[in-house]
């Protein structure tokens, strides 16, 4: 694309309210024959400003030790799944910047605890699993589950140690949607407040799905350049110009919500399937899209056409309805599933670093850094299935390191090419940052408005301008 093919309304509209060529989200989904849930016919663009966002944020280790003290240390943030703990004594290990967070199964319900002996600070926690109490290894001082301490060997030596002033130190605990949130500070808004209208747009029941896969892999770049790569379509055209016959990118919706009384917001974008991209202009025929949709599906192009007067996207749903859903991924499970749910990719983030994919995919997504260095940080991808009968076992982590490719996760299937695609840029990008002579980046008004948002909220956390 050049900027030739700027459209001739763009300069006269508002800033922020130009639009891509082709037809809308909202178009492409009222010709759907199942219709999708209703707050998919919702629209909220907002203007998040023109601001360039400064460089520093994205390789400055002063930025990225402000991040700890003050968004880290005071935000809610997904720790993990509640059914990775089931039993009183069941642990998880949280761990972002410089922070470390134990949360356990207690008898009365689940418990976070800075994980650090209050003596001279050896962890208590090193990985994940069961445990009865929390020994520490170093001296043996002890604790219940419920942050009491138990014991302190030699206890006849520290006169001065009051149990009740020893208590493990807390961080809040709460739940949505079957994951595990944590906030370390305890005068903090709940989660309700920090999540604000999101339940209520998100009508997806993923507490009744179970953790099918995991994968944790360090990256060569800050968690902002690596999150934000995932919030916008804007990339699809160079990043992955094999798609571009079957996806709606130029024309992808960006939905922004506000926090309320100053938290931060939350935001969505709506990428249409079987649909030609804007880039390609008006000329590509429904048959042409179809058959590029089955072969990334998979599936056996060979004859297919769309019937006279429908679609690409309502001949795929159609045909995909009717397949035996152990034969092939590309059935869609039920007619109530809308044709939206089954193909678009409906993407939203819970501020600060959590992407949970909509509809059918099971695809989530967590950033985080990784120690205080601002060019490495940690993505993990988290697929979430649904089950009968009695629910499977969460899935073990698989761990990436920064030199493993994607493809070393069994389990991802196609998608792990795709993520390829995605990360193969952020290191260069990453590096590129240190080395540009401007000092902001210059964002979309609305395809990158999500970012907007979400770099709003951060500075807002850190109390920069
Ligand atoms: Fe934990 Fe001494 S450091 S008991």
């Amino acid at each position: 694309m050049s900027i030739t093919e700027r459209s001739p309304d763009s300069s006269a509209a508002e800033p922020g309210q130009a639009r891509s060529r082709g037809r809308t989200v909202q178009e492409i989904l009222a010709g759907d024959p199942v219709p999708p849930p209703e707050t998919l016919r919702r629209e909220h663009p907002m203007h998040v400003g023109s601001e360039e966002i400064p460089v520093e944020r994205y390789i400055s280790k002063e930025w990225l030790a402000l991040e700890a003290e003050r968004l880290w240390s005071r935000v809610w943030q997904m720790a993990c799944r509640e059914e990775e703990l089931v039993e009183v004594g069941d642990t998880v290990l949280y761990e972002v910047a410089h922070l470390s967070i134990i949360i356990v199964r207690t008898e009365d319900g689940l418990r976070g605890y800075h994980n650090a002996c209050l003596h001279r600070g050896t962890q208590l926690r090193v990985h994940d699993g069961y445990t009865p109490e929390f020994r520490c290894p170093f001296h043996g001082w002890t604790w219940n589950l419920d942050g009491g301490l138990k014991e302190i060997p030699c206890d006849w030596d520290f006169p001065q140690v009051d149990a009740a002033e020893f208590q493990l130190p807390r961080v809040q605990v709460d739940t949505w949607g079957g994951w595990v949130f944590v906030n370390p500070d305890l005068d903090a808004p709940s989660l309700p407040e920090h999540l604000g209208t999101l339940p209520g747009e998100f009508p997806w029941d993923t507490a009744a799905r179970y953790k099918s896969l995991h994968v944790s892999k360090v990256m060569r770049c800050n968690w902002k350049t690596c999150m934000e790569a995932f919030m916008e379509s804007y990339h699809v055209v160079a990043t992955h110009p094999q798609i571009l016959l079957t996806t709606g990118d130029a024309n992808t919706q960006y939905d922004v919500y506000e926090g309320e009384a100053g938290r931060p917001g939350w935001n969505r974008m709506l990428t249409p399937s079987a649909v030609a991209s804007p880039h390609l202009g008006d000329g590509v025929d429904e048959t042409t899209i179809l058959q590029g949709m089955m072969s990334t599906y998979g599936m056996d192009a060979e004859g297919i056409t769309v019937p006279e007067g429908s679609t690409a996207r309502a001949t795929l749903v159609s045909m995909s309805r009717s397949m035996d859903p152990a034969a092939t991924p590309a059935s869609i499970p039920g007619e109530l599933v809308s044709d939206a749910e089954a193909i678009d990719s409906i993407l939203y983030f819970i501020f600060p670093n959590m992407q949970p994919w909509a509809g059918t995919s099971p695809i989530n997504y967590r950033f985080r850094p990784n120690g205080d260095d601002p060019d490495s940080c940690i993505m993990d991808v988290i697929f979430l299935s649904d089950f009968t009968g009695e629910r499977p076992r969460p899935a073990e982590v698989i761990h990436l390191g920064p030199d493993d490719d994607w493809t070393m996760a069994e389990g991802l299937g196609a998608l792990a090419m795709v993520f390829n695609q995605d990360t193969n840029n952020l290191p260069r990008v990453q590096r590129g940052l240190h080395a540009t002579r401007r000092s902001g980046l210059p964002l979309a008004l609305y395809q990158e408005s999500r970012l907007r948002q979400f770099q709003r909220d951060l500075a807002a956390f850190i109390g920069a301008d």
